[in-house]
């Protein structure tokens, strides 16, 4: 396969290419067990995105928290911070946990870019990276190379 360059002020051939990669990576695409937030999306308080034995889990305390079959590998420290929180993906590439009525963001990803598509995945290797015209990793490698 072709290198492909990727230039920053591409965000359509970055689009494209990102739909490209998800489908390389995701390896179950009939299943229906949810490993993707798109931007739009919301995981609301309670709910969880799972692939094999990881989770990434938005917990009533008001934590992000992503499992590895039940161990925490990672989470957002926002514990406490507020009451059924719910986290969702902007359309610019940006991760926010806030409540419910409330304009507060009580925790958020600093990357941000192009009104465009991202999507949050969790990876087979244990990776969470939100992928888009900006990439942002919340956990482990940007790629899962095999
Ligand atoms: C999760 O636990 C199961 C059962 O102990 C084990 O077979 C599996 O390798 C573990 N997976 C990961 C990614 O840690
Ligand atoms: C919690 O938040 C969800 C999503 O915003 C909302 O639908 C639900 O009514 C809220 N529940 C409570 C008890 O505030």
């Amino acid at each position: 396969m072709a290198a492909i360059d990727i230039h920053p002020f591409q965000p359509v051939i970055i689009s494209a290419l990102v739909f490209l990669l998800l489908g390389l990576l995701i390896n179950n695409p009939g299943c229906e067990a949810e490993d993707i937030l798109f931007s739009g999306e919301s995981l609301d308080n309670g709910a969880s995105l799972q692939y094999g034995a990881y989770n990434l889990v938005m917990q009533q305390d008001c934590n992000l928290v992503f499992y590895q079959n039940g161990s925490k590998l990672w989470d957002s420290g926002t514990a406490g911070a507020g009451q059924n929180c719910s986290c969702s993906l902007q359309s610019n590439g940006k991760l926010i946990i806030k409540e419910p009525g409330n304009d507060q963001v009580l925790w958020q990803t600093y990357n941000y870019g192009f009104h465009d598509k991202y999507a949050l995945a969790i990876q087979k290797d244990g990776s969470v990276v939100i992928y888009g015209p900006v990439m942002t990793k919340l956990h482990g490698a940007m790629t899962s190379d095999e």
